[in-house]
């Protein structure tokens, strides 16, 4: 009787109070107090010679029936406008330090061959080069990001690169370029001198690399109106002591960018995991490791804050994302995998960090752009798609050179076992026009959360427009048979009143809000 008694007031209870209540978030967002800019080079991406990253995802060739122009495909360079990407860094990663850039100029027909030892052992026939990749730039409206090669290269091979590509006297390079079919010289700020030279770009010491980086930096010259920002190869995840000496040993002058690499693989190099195939503690995992980026850069920048406390010098995550198992059946060089909601989360959650150091990180760069690791777009044959990473850069667009607005978050936590982060992070910003767009990344799989955010120093204004990216589960992902299984929809359930922004954020999903 007593029993039964009991199951009665618990399933009254139920009835009354539903199993989850209502989780709800405080965000404050401080109109008035903005005072960095976040750089749109932020939004940069990465075309490493790996893979079909660049053969077969971008460079298909003149003479291919796929569409294309100057040899790169049509449906990708739209593609890619759309999001107005600010950079491109390329040839490489690995790929750079054993690139040797002459090899890859002049008729295609005649460049020398080469092995890439780092992504397959593929032959690379170099048909893909410096005037390639520069009109793919122009035809995107982006700004180049070459990297040299320290690791097999010599100071000699580049300087003579900088000098082909920028000068505009006469000089041995520039009759180069032009008996190439380039009359004028592009335009290129952003040199990378080596990648990762503590591992594939050479296995250097970090004191062995400063006083590479010294010379290199020296003979790379500016050219008439091309201003070189250099920037140099920097720490592998949290190697603390390779930013300390180079911070110490490359004068301020030298050097206007450190760079810094950071992977997240769902439990660590070892255990990278399956893009598609993860459960509830992975994701958790995952998460965790993504927000580790808050750190580093926090970290790093405190040792560049002693060498450099006026912040010349930025920080370039030239390499970041998630990098996981390949696909199965895949080539195990060419890094091809898929690309989920719970990406699109991560993409969120990384972006919002650089949002908040957006005074010492200028540049950055997904990796990679097609085909590759986290890729925003993948190709076969003659189809594309857009995967939910991309989306994320499309809602986030509105971001570029806008004034950060700092942000308070007080939220509730998701938790798996010993694991939790907050639920929701924000991150705001005014644009040159006075809009504020708000976005909110709800990590919590399982909870809508309701959103009371507070835009302090703003009282008039309506909701011009709302975005959300969401998805039936977190492993939900487009194909070429679904293309659109997650993509960009309206949000319609803001409201805006005395300075009070109310909505609610589903489970798992990205939202962006104008006000003006
Ligand atoms: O992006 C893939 C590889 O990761 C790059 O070539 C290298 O720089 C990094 O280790």
């Amino acid at each position: 009787m007593k029993a039964q008694r009991n199951w009665l007031t618990c399933f009254l209870l139920l009835i009354v109070f539903p199993l989850t209540a209502q989780q709800k978030a405080e965000v404050v967002v401080n109109v008035d107090l903005g005072k960095d800019t976040i750089s749109r080079h932020i939004y940069g991406h990465f075309a490493e010679h790996l893979g079909r990253g660049i053969y077969g995802g971008l460079w298909v060739g003149e003479d291919s029936p796929i569409p294309n122009t100057k040899g790169v495909r049509n449906d990708v360079i739209e593609a890619l406008k759309n999001l107005q990407i600010p950079n491109l860094r390329w040839p490489g990663g690995c790929f750079a330090d054993e690139y040797h850039w002459m090899d890859g100029i002049g008729p295609r027909n005649q460049r020398p061959k080469m092995v890439n030892t780092h992504w397959g052992g593929v032959t690379e026939d170099n048909s893909f080069g410096t005037h390639e990749f520069l009109d793919l730039c122009e035809v995107l409206g982006t700004e180049p990001y070459i990297c040299g090669n320290v690791g097999s290269g010599t100071v000699e091979e580049m300087a003579k690169w900088v000098e082909y590509i920028t000068f505009d006297g006469e000089s041995p390079m520039s009759a180069l370029r032009q008996q190439n079919g380039r009359e004028k010289p592009w335009s290129v700020k952003f040199w990378g001198v080596g990648n990762e030279n503590w591992g594939c770009g050479g296995n250097m010491t970090p004191a062995a690399y400063a006083e590479h980086y010294r010379r290199y930096a020296t003979y790379c010259r500016n050219y008439g109106d091309n201003k070189l920002y250099r920037i140099a190869g920097g720490a592998n995840v949290d190697d603390y002591e390779w930013t300390e000496t180079l911070m110490k040993n490359i004068p301020n002058r030298m050097m206007n960018g450190l760079s810094l690499h950071y992977y997240m693989h769902t439990n660590g190099w070892m255990d990278k995991g399956s893009a598609l195939l993860f459960d509830d503690n992975d994701y958790i995992n995952s998460l965790v490791r993504t927000v580790y980026m808050d750190e580093l850069i926090t970290k790093h920048g405190n040792i560049m804050d002693v060498y450099d406390p006026g912040k010349r010098i930025s920080i370039v995550v030239d390499e970041w994302g998630a990098w996981y198992n390949v696909e199965p059946g895949t080539n195990p060089g060419f890094l091809f995998q898929q690309n989920t909601m719970r990406d699109a989360l991560i993409a969120g959650l990384t972006l919002n960090i650089f949002h908040k150091h957006c005074d010492r990180v200028k540049i950055a760069n997904i990796a990679q752009m097609v085909n590759v690791l986290q890729a925003i777009i993948m190709t076969e044959e003659d189809k594309m798609i857009l995967t939910p990473t991309y989306h994320v850069f499309d809602m986030y667009k509105v971001h570029q050179d806008a004034l950060m607005l700092p942000v308070e978050v007080t939220s509730p936590v998701y938790s798996r076992e010993k694991k939790k982060l907050p639920a929701i992070s924000a991150t705001a910003s005014k644009d040159k026009s006075g809009a504020v767009h708000i976005t909110f990344v709800n990590v919590d799989p399982a909870n809508e959360i309701d959103i009371t955010c507070n835009l302090r120093g703003m009282v008039s204004g309506t909701v011009k427009k709302g975005q959300i990216l969401s998805a039936k589960n977190l492993r939900e992902h487009n194909t070429f048979e679904k293309p659109d299984a997650v993509q960009l929809a309206d949000f319609k359930g803001a409201k805006y009143k005395n300075g009070d922004l109310s909505l609610k954020v589903p489970a798992g999903s990205l939202v962006t809000i104008k006000i003006q």
